[in-house]
């Protein structure tokens, strides 16, 4: 008779359901379909995730973060999590396992080596994306999941303008939310998810959408606790068939007085550097561009204190001058306090330019720039310009001489490169 196969010590990877926001961030980006959703969780098979990781950084309130110790044999089951409110407790695991093993050293070399115990702290964690998986050294502390899908905050819309073109395609709009007396403090390059009111085609309540903060953190208007948004009407899927978006549309449509159920806030990497001398180039397309207006104004306001003494350089992309968002307002900031940059696609007359033609042209001032420990660097918007961007900055920096793969680790060990793409 063969012995009893012993059970080894498995660092189970769950799904926070008190905190997920149930954004799907993390079924798509698990490259080996691990994770999967009901009407009620997201939850991870333990059968299949290998502990790449690949998930953890995307996550938007780090729900995806968690990770329990279970004897092998006693993994919690995909139904079980389905059914969870609340994460379970930790399991006490026996120092020696069953059948007289040492339960931690029973080797499984098909086992998937679990992220070490520093990997569920955010900080110092390594990272296999393009961007830092920590904030800049000096970045403020920010607050997050203060409000979770099981508890709510109610803001009230005192705000809805738009901010494109009328007679463009793009209508993009400038959302203020007011607080009241409730307390919601935010960081520049942070963001909220709203609920849409109203049901899925399976009767399921709709999920929170995420949305960029575009005020300072000491709001829209100074002192008001308040916070603004740049929200893209969606009115056709990626591949351009006509579809209106649940989300976008509410919140487009939204009048003043009108009511809305937040959660949040999410986002502890993002963040822009708060020492006076630190300079920033901000990388974006569309409503990419909230974050960077954030960071913008945050160093705007500290300018009039002379509590800003870094650079600010901007590329911008957006189809025409009419449907870049908040176009007037950043013509009219100082040359000499930021340098901007504006990548036009669709311009009549004009030849098509992204945001990373952009880059190389000003290659001599970028790389000036990113020689120095005091730049941090922002992309945001389209998805698709990522990889764009990163091979602007590698021949910005090999045209030069310099090793790209040893600046881009320098960058991402620093906390200096982040990449918030929808
Ligand atoms: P859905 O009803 O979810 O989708 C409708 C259809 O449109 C689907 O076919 C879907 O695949 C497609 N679709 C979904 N999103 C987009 C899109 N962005 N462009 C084109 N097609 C799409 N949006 C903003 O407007 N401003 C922001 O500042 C902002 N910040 C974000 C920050 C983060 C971290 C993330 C993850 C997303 C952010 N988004 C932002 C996108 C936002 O969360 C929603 O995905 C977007 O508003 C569409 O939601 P919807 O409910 O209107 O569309
Ligand atoms: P394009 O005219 O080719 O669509 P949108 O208005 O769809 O949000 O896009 C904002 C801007 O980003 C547009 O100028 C768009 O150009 C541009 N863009 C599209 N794809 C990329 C990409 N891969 N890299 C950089 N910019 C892009």
């Amino acid at each position: 008779m063969s012995a009893p196969i012993p059970s080894r010590v498995l660092n189970q990877h769950l799904i926070d359901p008190e905190i997920c926001i149930r954004c799907n961030t993390c079924e798509e980006t698990c490259p080996i379909d691990a994770i999967t959703h009901d009407g009620n969780n997201y939850v991870v098979d333990p059968g299949i995730c290998n502990h790449c990781m690949a998930c953890v950084p995307p996550c938007p309130t780090g729900a995806i973060d968690n990770w329990l110790k279970v004897l092998s044999d006693q993994a919690y089951s995909m139904e079980e999590q389905f059914g969870w409110d609340v994460l379970p407790a930790a399991r006490d695991i026996p120092e020696d396992g069953p059948e007289g093993e040492t339960a931690a050293g029973v080797a499984d070399e098909n086992a998937p080596a679990g992220p070490p115990d520093e990997l569920s702290a955010l900080e110092g964690s390594p990272s296999t994306a393009a961007g830092a998986a920590i904030p800049p050294w000096s970045a403020a502390h920010p607050y997050v999941n203060m409000y979770t899908h099981k508890n709510p905050i109610v803001a009230t819309v005192v705000g809805n303008y738009r901010v494109t073109g009328d007679d463009t395609e793009s209508d993009i709009r400038h959302i203020v939310l007011d607080f009241g007396t409730a307390s919601f403090p935010v960081l520049e390059g942070q963001s909220i998810a709203i609920f849409p009111p109203g049901t899925d085609s399976a009767g399921r309540p709709h999920h929170a959408r995420q949305y960029s903060i575009a005020s300072p953190r000491d709001g829209e208007r100074p002192r008001y606790n308040n916070l603004s948004l740049t929200v893209k009407r969606v009115t056709a899927d990626y591949d351009g068939k006509a579809a209106a978006g649940v989300c976008s549309n509410y919140l487009c449509d939204l009048k003043k007085n009108d009511t809305v159920k937040v959660i949040g806030p999410f986002g502890n990497t993002f963040l822009m550097p708060n020492h006076p001398d630190a300079n920033i180039i901000m990388i974006c397309t569309g409503t990419g561009s909230a974050p960077m207006r954030a960071m913008t104004e945050r160093c705007r306001r500290m300018l009039k204190e002379t509590a800003f003494t870094g650079r600010l350089m901007l590329f911008f992309g957006a189809r025409t001058e009419r449907e870049l968002p908040y176009f007037g307002p950043l013509m009219n900031l100082p040359k000499d306090f930021i340098d901007i940059n504006l990548a036009l696609s669709r311009e009549q007359g004009r030849p098509k330019r992204y945001v990373q033609d952009l880059i190389r042209e000003r290659a001599a001032d970028v790389l000036a720039l990113l020689d120095s420990e005091n730049t941090c660097i922002y992309v945001c918007g389209l998805k698709g310009m990522e990889d764009g961007v990163l091979q602007a900055l590698e021949s910005v920096a090999s045209d030069a001489g310099r090793s790209w793969p040893d600046l881009h680790a320098q960058l991402k060990s620093q906390g200096r490169l982040h990449f918030e793409t929808y």
